[in-house]
């Protein structure tokens, strides 16, 4: 039976353990040429990867998950950071006869009515087409950090994506908001001004608030919903 890229893992791990997020990175590319993706959803942290990708001609596609419920704010992000570096994030959308389906029988705010509503409209609007956008992948790159949620604080950089078969790298896992901040004045990278009134980690419009001191960083998702409910299913940790 074939290796599994799940058991070359901790191997991987050793080998990108001395290295720079870009050296990471590239390492990645020339050993699953054509096969490494970046999600971003132009967060500060997904700016300074898409940055390091683009700003150094990494091989790495990077696709956005447009739910068609963003901020105008986070469209704005996206044309500029298409302008500054010269390229086209390529966006996936979700399967129009479903989601057809779902807000005729729903109505357009389900999720604020039941934690299924809310699964649902998630599965639709970012769940389904991620596995559209991962396939055919070997290297799955995010933004998630250990900062983001307890749940979060104990991954490790590289983790098994069991449901779409992929290894994800977090390279920025172990970084603190302020480090990210500063990279992304030290670049003048484009980021999302949100940022700046209180959102910190920023999703669908309906489903994102800002945080008030003191908060935690989930605290504006899905605020209305139990803690332990609050993942949408991109990042399932095993
Ligand atoms: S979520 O699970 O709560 O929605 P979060 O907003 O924390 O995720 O983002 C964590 C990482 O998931 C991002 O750094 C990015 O890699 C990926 N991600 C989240 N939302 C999107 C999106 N709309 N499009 C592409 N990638 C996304
Ligand atoms: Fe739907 Fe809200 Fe999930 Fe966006 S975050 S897909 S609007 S439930």
């Amino acid at each position: 039976m074939a290796t599994s890229n799940k058991e070359i893992i901790p191997e991987l791990l050793n080998k990108i353990a001395d290295l720079s997020i870009k050296d990471a990175l590239s390492f990645f590319t020339a050993s699953f040429a054509g096969k490494v993706t970046f999600s971003s959803s132009f967060s500060f942290e997904d700016q300074l990867i898409s940055h390091e990708i683009l700003s150094n001609e990494l091989p790495i596609s990077i696709f956005t998950l447009d739910t068609g419920r963003l901020f105008s704010e986070t469209y704005s992000v996206w044309v500029s950071t298409n302008e500054r570096y010269n390229t086209h994030i390529i966006p996936y959308y979700p399967q129009h006869a479903a989601l057809e389906a779902f807000v005729t029988e729903k109505g357009p705010n389900a999720f604020y009515e039941s934690v299924d509503n809310r699964k649902a409209c998630c599965f639709i609007r970012k769940v389904e087409p991620l596995k559209r956008a991962l396939k055919g992948n070997a290297i799955w790159v995010t933004g998630l950090r250990a900062e983001h949620s307890p749940d979060r604080n104990s991954l490790e950089f590289l983790e098994w994506d069991e449901s779409n078969q992929v290894i994800k790298y977090h390279p920025l896992l172990h970084h603190t908001t302020e480090e990210v901040k500063a990279e992304i004045t030290k670049h003048n990278i484009p980021y999302n001004p949100l940022h700046d009134r209180g959102f910190v980690s920023i999703g669908c419009l309906p489903c994102t608030r800002a945080i008030r001191e003191g908060e935690d960083f989930r605290a504006g998702r899905w605020w209305w919903e139990d803690a332990d409910k609050k993942e949408c299913g991109l990042h399932v940790h095993s």
